[in-house]
């Protein structure tokens, strides 16, 4: 039989504290909430109220429902409040000393059998247990932020936890409406240890300038479908709450240098740009503890005649390639009212490209998506042809060959031939260095990445890539026609992985080497980046998806480019690839997808 819980306690009311509280009261617990001042309490009750208020107005809580939600409440100033609680959990700032001083007090002031619980994100529960005389009865709770909705919630059991408290802990997380992964103490546990450096990186390209914050959060949220950008959620965790927990995974998990605070992120809080809690982050908030990013000096322009600024004017576009990406290409300028010249090497490929993409729009058509005119209207915009001479007078050259940099180099010393003065050359290539591709021509200047997704007609972003060499005009021209194709176009350097695949594919790599160190399984760590953070596809899920043999070539780019430590591929990755176990496209990969 599984322990009742009747009431708990909640110490600490900020970001997660609050939302702690609410999870609780919803589901009918008692909850002693404390703090460290009248005015610390009354921002806590501020922000339950003003939760569940929101709850009201959107219809998924009954007015009824909410006052009895907050009636279950029992604000309190100091520890002593919490005597005849059966469970506590701390949510105080992540700092060891703090907690281990608060446990202290609390195994004083609570009944002996009473569980005590931390939220901490990274610091050892265990050396917090300890500053108790009942170390059995201290877990780990971790939720995640917004308490409320995210459905993940690690439980933490030490060495010293005993099973009847695991079990009681995983059986109350249930009644919680939470999914709950059991793991032992290690820095970060599974979601944060998968999310910090990512997190970490994130801000260094943002502080190194390499791309803008909107850009970053744009590339992440439309190249991912992630339902933030890691800027925007390092603004919501907190910054001086990711600090710590950089800092604390950083001499707790190995002093991997990925997890050393990115500098800024100090300066930040020194200047108290802590997030929204602040008002101020890396956006700017309406107002304290408001979501609602405004306009400050940062903010770009992003109207049409200003991005139209010093742009060149394309009408007439050539695209080569006969592969998956060309003809996404070709259906995507084609639609939108460009003159497109296909090149392929031979007839029998543009015929067969003409079919693909005869197929693509005519799904457009039987899904409502587009009209017949349009369709036939975007297909006779494009002339097919075997030969590069034909793109003598096109404005726009899309290049999307082979990922070979011979190959590509070959392509663009002809095209630097052919082509009229003036024109913008663009490569799509997902892991070369464009500027190797730009010094194969005459004209550096006039060239530039335009990194397209898979599929291109629906994936709404494309990665902008300027060389040292590409000019103004051309940046200027890649961000126009980007716009006037509908996508969001987002501008970096020319560095391995642009944004999105330098940031996503450590991230894998982690997942997977964390599967091979035996901390976690791939199902719980697949559900704890879903339901913790809101990610549309666990880490093993994607690798199926993506292909082992694909993220491995990523990530030894990566690696090779960048030289750090980190990044070296996972050997399990290696093996599995070596072994033929590529993901879906092969039958096996993280998972055996001939049974499903
Ligand atoms: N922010 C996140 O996204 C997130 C997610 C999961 C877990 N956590 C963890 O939750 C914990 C709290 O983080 P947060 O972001 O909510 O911090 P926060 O700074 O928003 O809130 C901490 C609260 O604790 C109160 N406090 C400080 N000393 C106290 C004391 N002696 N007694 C009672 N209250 C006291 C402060 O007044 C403050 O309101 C940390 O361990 C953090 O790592 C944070």
């Amino acid at each position: 039989m599984a322990r009742e819980f009747t009431s708990v306690g909640v110490v600490g009311l900020g970001t997660m504290g609050a939302g702690i509280v609410e999870v609780f009261a919803r589901n009918g617990i008692d909850v002693v909430a404390v703090e460290i001042s009248a005015a610390a309490v009354e921002r806590g009750r501020v922000t339950l109220t003003g939760s569940t208020d929101r709850a009201v107005a959107k219809g998924k809580l009954a007015e009824a429902d909410r006052d009895a939600l907050l009636a279950r409440v029992d604000w309190q100033v100091g520890l002593d409040a919490l005597h005849s609680v059966d469970l506590v959990i701390e949510a105080v700032p992540e700092h060891l000393d703090l907690k281990q001083r608060i446990f202290a007090e609390l195994d004083r002031v609570c009944k002996p059998e009473a569980i005590l619980a931390t939220n901490t994100s990274s610091l050892s529960v265990t050396e917090i247990s300890v500053a108790t005389t009942r170390p059995n009865q201290v877990i780990g709770i971790h939720f995640f932020n917004p308490a409320p909705v995210m459905k993940l919630v690690e439980v933490v059991r030490t060495v010293v936890t005993s099973a009847d408290v695991v079990a009681d802990v995983e059986a109350l997380c249930e009644r919680l409406g939470k999914v709950d992964v059991t793991i032992s103490d290690r820095a970060g546990f599974i979601a944060n240890a998968l999310l910090f450096g990512y997190l970490n990186h994130a801000v260094s390209m943002f502080e190194s300038r390499y791309a803008t914050r909107e850009d970053i959060d744009a590339a992440m949220k439309l190249g991912c479908g992630l339902p933030m950008g890691p800027l925007a959620l390092m603004d919501l965790i907190g910054l001086d709450t990711a600090y710590e927990i950089l800092d604390t995974m950083y001499r707790r998990g190995g002093r991997d240098r990925r997890h050393a605070p990115v500098p800024l992120i100090k300066q930040m809080v020194t200047a108290g740009l802590l997030g929204r809690k602040s008002g101020r982050g890396f956006y700017t908030y309406e107002r304290p503890g408001s979501p609602v990013v405004v306009t400050d000096e940062h903010t770009p322009v992003t109207t049409g005649a200003a991005l139209a600024d010093g742009a060149r004017a394309i009408a007439k576009v050539g695209i080569v390639g006969s592969g998956t990406m060309a003809t996404g290409i070709i259906e995507v300028f084609a639609k939108a009212g460009y003159e497109v010249i296909s090149v392929t090497r031979g007839a029998e490929k543009s015929a067969k490209v003409c079919e693909a993409v005869k197929t693509s729009l005519n799904k457009g058509v039987v899904r409502g998506k587009l009209s017949e005119e349009d369709r036939d209207a975007a297909l006779g915009r494009v002339t097919w042809s075997a030969t590069l001479d034909h793109l003598a007078d096109v404005d726009l050259v899309v290049e999307a060959v082979v990922e070979e940099l011979s190959v590509k180099k070959a392509l663009f010393a002809s095209l630097d031939e052919i082509c009229k003065p003036g024109v913008v050359l663009a490569t799509t290539t997902s892991s070369l260095p464009v500027i190797d591709v730009a010094m194969a021509t005459q004209r550096p200047a006039d060239v530039i990445g335009l990194h397209f997704f898979n599929p291109a007609p629906i994936m709404p972003l494309v990665e902008i890539v300027q060389t040292i060499r590409t000019s103004a005009e051309t940046s200027a021209t890649a961000r126009a026609v980007c716009a006037a194709l509908g996508k969001t176009g987002v501008v970096c350097g020319d560095r391995s992985g642009f944004i999105v695949n330098a940031l996503l594919f450590p991230y894998l790599n982690d997942a997977v080497k964390m599967l091979e160190a035996s901390y976690s399984t791939a199902d719980d760590i697949d559900y704890a980046m879903k339901l913790g953070c809101g990610y549309p596809m666990g880490p093993f899920e994607l690798l199926d998806v993506v292909g082992l043999d694909v993220s491995l070539a990523i990530q030894r780019e990566l690696y090779l480019e960048l030289r750090e430590p980190g990044f070296a591929p996972a050997p399990l990755l290696e093996h599995l690839v070596t072994a033929g176990y590529l993901g879906r496209k092969s039958g096996r990969g993280f998972r055996d997808h001939t049974k499903r």
